[in-house]
């Protein structure tokens, strides 16, 4: 099939499109009704089926032969460990750590928070809850507790599943003083903690909660856990994101529309069959890490690489030539970012000319927009396409891409190509009406949406559809701006709401205002997102000082700095702060951020008629443009 019939077919007749996806996946209750589409908040896909996802990732490819086959390896470039699991001792750990759960008191439904570095345990943990139909959800390491404590008191986790540390180039960190911060300002708390004990650092134990990883899943200490019967629609993990407001979004994906949409995506937008090694190189905290370097790669039979280490400075710019050297990547995935810091060290690829890379086939990149620049380095000195794909948390899987499995498109640089089979995808102008090809609009996806996206926001249905679904009734919102060429290439121009990608990490600048403002010296605040050459973009703090508050600019900013910090982590990024008489407004006192933005990116920004002082603005162009 072409490109175009699947695309059509799946939204001309989806339950038939998708009833056919479906038989890839093992069922334990084979689908009859495909969708429901009277489901609320969203529809569900395969609602009267049953399934156990992990044993469609490890069990049945044991079961068909392929016990000896590599499923996951370990790759620490920074203590220089190499682990290489099979599809049969995988199973076997991950059944062991689903036995411990177990017998800890964790039941289908119980969620466990999971709060690990880049370590082989973190897929095994995810795979043992799904194993046992816990709910996971996954905290990205580089939050601070305050960040952990919040999500911990939205999911309330019977266990937390930790580490004593992860390792940054050239530093320990230090997580489980972190967990414990974060459970000290937690209302919910955990029966139990398991640390897993790391070289490099030990953690000290809580008697009575804290147990140590190695102890509880000792072999023969407890019966190894079975496969659950799951019902497709039953949860099978939460992943918090960033939304406008700073309080995070539990997304909420199911078993089986993720399990059929991950195999449909990993053969028909990646091309990756069972024979394939994928090389992910992001975080198990990010849906990219949940989609494609635990779930997807397993639930096809392929090889998957857990890579702890950056793309440079561990120890340098050949860190991810080495990976795909040393265990034969043939696809390579990550953000346009990290190929930035890799230009940026090696731009000539000397480097990179001294791996043999020979069994790479594909570089995918996603997060941020792929700019034309780095887009055209990477082709030249990688010399296999590089293809920019466009998706969210939300989504779980890609709108837009260039599927390569199907039928691989010419690319035009700075286009996430064509919307992917199941996605609906529409350009809106304000009044939700469609527009003309080449113009920019809100980008929408029209309901339902197709297996694997969100099924709801956890525990807030209302938020889920205030979120997504009331803005164009009828279409879900991405929150992403853009167009359509008149070739039907989707080009996404960013975001259209307070949302920022610093380094590939989606942040809420709405989060960073939540936290500046409750400094003692500041009266008003707005934290932008400005175009960075290496991060793709970071946050940019302007603060109005209270009547009669006298304290020097620099001391506030390295105090505020300190503060976003402590409270939202280090991941923020946030370096700057600037103190301003006023802060642009309309008449009715909504701070002007978008032409704020549009001024630091070097535009001319579109004054709204209800500016109330185009003045105040004007003031801040020195500023924002760096002239001051
Ligand atoms: N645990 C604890 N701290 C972490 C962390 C983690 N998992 N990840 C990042 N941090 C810390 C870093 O140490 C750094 O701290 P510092 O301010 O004390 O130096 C801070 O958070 C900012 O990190 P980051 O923005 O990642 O900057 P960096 O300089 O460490 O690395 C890149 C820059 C581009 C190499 C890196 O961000 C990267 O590889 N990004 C790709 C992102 C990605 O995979 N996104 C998912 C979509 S594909
Ligand atoms: P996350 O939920 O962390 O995956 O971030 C999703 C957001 O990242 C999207 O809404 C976009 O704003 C941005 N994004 C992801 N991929 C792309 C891409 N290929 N092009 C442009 N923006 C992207």
């Amino acid at each position: 099939m072409t490109y175009r019939e699947e695309f059509w077919r799946s939204l001309g007749a989806p339950e038939d499109f998708w009833r056919d996806q479906a038989a890839a996946v093992s069922w334990i209750r084979k689908p009859r009704q495909i969708l429901d589409a009277t489901a609320e908040p969203l529809a569900r896909w395969f609602p009267d089926a049953t399934l156990n996802t992990c044993y469609n990732a490890l069990d049945r490819h044991v079961i068909h032969g392929r016990a000896d086959h590599p499923a996951l390896i370990f790759h620490s470039a920074i203590t220089g460990e190499r682990r290489t699991y099979s599809y049969a001792r995988l199973l076997d750990e991950v059944a062991r750590v689903g036995g411990a759960l177990r017998e800890l008191g964790v039941a289908a439904g119980d969620r466990v928070v999971i709060y690990l570095p880049m370590v082989a345990e973190a897929a095994i943990a995810m795979l043992a809850c799904a194993r046992i139909g816990a709910v996971h959800s996954v905290v990205f390491g580089g939050f601070a507790p305050a960040e952990l404590s919040a999500r911990i008191d939205d999911a309330r986790p019977k266990v937390v599943l930790s580490a004593s540390c992860g390792l940054e180039a050239d530093k320990v960190i230090a997580y489980k003083p972190m967990l414990d911060a974060a459970l000290a300002m937690s209302a919910h708390q955990p029966d139990y903690c398991v640390i897993l004990q790391r070289p490099q650092l030990t953690a000290e134990l809580v008697e009575g909660r804290d147990l140590e990883w190695a102890m509880i899943t000792k072999p023969g200490l407890f019966e190894p856990a079975s496969c659950a019967e799951l019902a497709a629609t039953d949860p099978l993990y939460i992943l918090y994101t960033s939304g406008t407001t700073g309080r995070p979004k539990g997304i909420v994906r199911d078993h089986g529309g993720h399990a059929v949409a991950l195999t449909y995506s990993l053969r028909t937008v990646y091309g990756v069959g069972s024979d394939d090694v994928m090389f992910t190189a992001s975080d198990v905290g990010w849906v990219v890490g949940h989609s494609y370097i635990v779930y997807g790669p397993l639930l096809v039979g392929a090889t998957t690489v857990v890579y702890e280490g950056k793309p440079v400075g561990t120890p340098d710019a050949a860190a991810w030539w080495r990976v795909v050297a040393e265990h034969g990547v043939t696809v390579l995935f990550s953000a346009p970012t990290a190929v930035r810091a890799i230009r940026k060290v090696d731009p000539d690829g000397l480097l990179l000319a001294e791996h043999d890379l020979s069994s790479l086939r594909t570089l995918f990149l996603a997060g941020e927009r792929l700019d034309p620049d780095t887009y055209a380095w990477a082709s030249a000195r990688l010399d296999v396409p590089v293809i920019d794909h466009w998706w969210q948390t939300e989504t779980g899987w890609p709108i837009a891409a260039n599927l390569r499995g199907l039928e691989p498109m010419p690319v035009k640089p700075g286009s996430a190509t064509v919307p992917v089979p199941g996605f609906d995808v529409r350009i809106l102008d304000n009044q939700g009406n469609r527009v003309a090809a080449g113009t920019e609009g809100a980008i929408v996806i029209a309901l339902p949406l197709p297996p694997g996206t969100l099924t709801t926001v956890w525990g807030d249905d209302q938020r889920c559809v205030d979120s997504y679904l009331s803005a164009y009734p009828g279409s879900y919102l991405t929150g992403d701006g853009g167009y359509v060429d008149a070739d039907g290439y989707l080009f996404v121009l960013g975001r259209t709401d307070d949302v920022i990608n610093v380094a590939g990490h989606r942040l809420s600048t709405g989060s960073m205002e939540a936290v500046i403002a409750t400094h003692p010296a500041v009266a008003e605040c707005a934290v932008i997102g400005v175009a960075d050459p290496l991060k793709g973009q970071v946050p940019r703090g302007l603060v109005v000082l209270k009547d009669g508050v006298a304290i020097e600019a620099g001391e506030l900013s390295a105090a505020l700095v300190a503060l976003v910090r402590a409270e939202i982590g280090p991941v923020a990024g946030l370096r700057r702060v600037d103190v301003v008489r006023a802060l642009p407004k309309t008449r009715s006192g909504k701070i002007l951020r978008k032409a704020m933005r549009e001024l630091a990116d070097g535009r001319n920004p579109g004054l709204p008629a209800t500016i109330e002082d185009p003045a105040v603005l004007e003031a801040l162009r020195p500023l924002l443009t760096g002239g001051a």
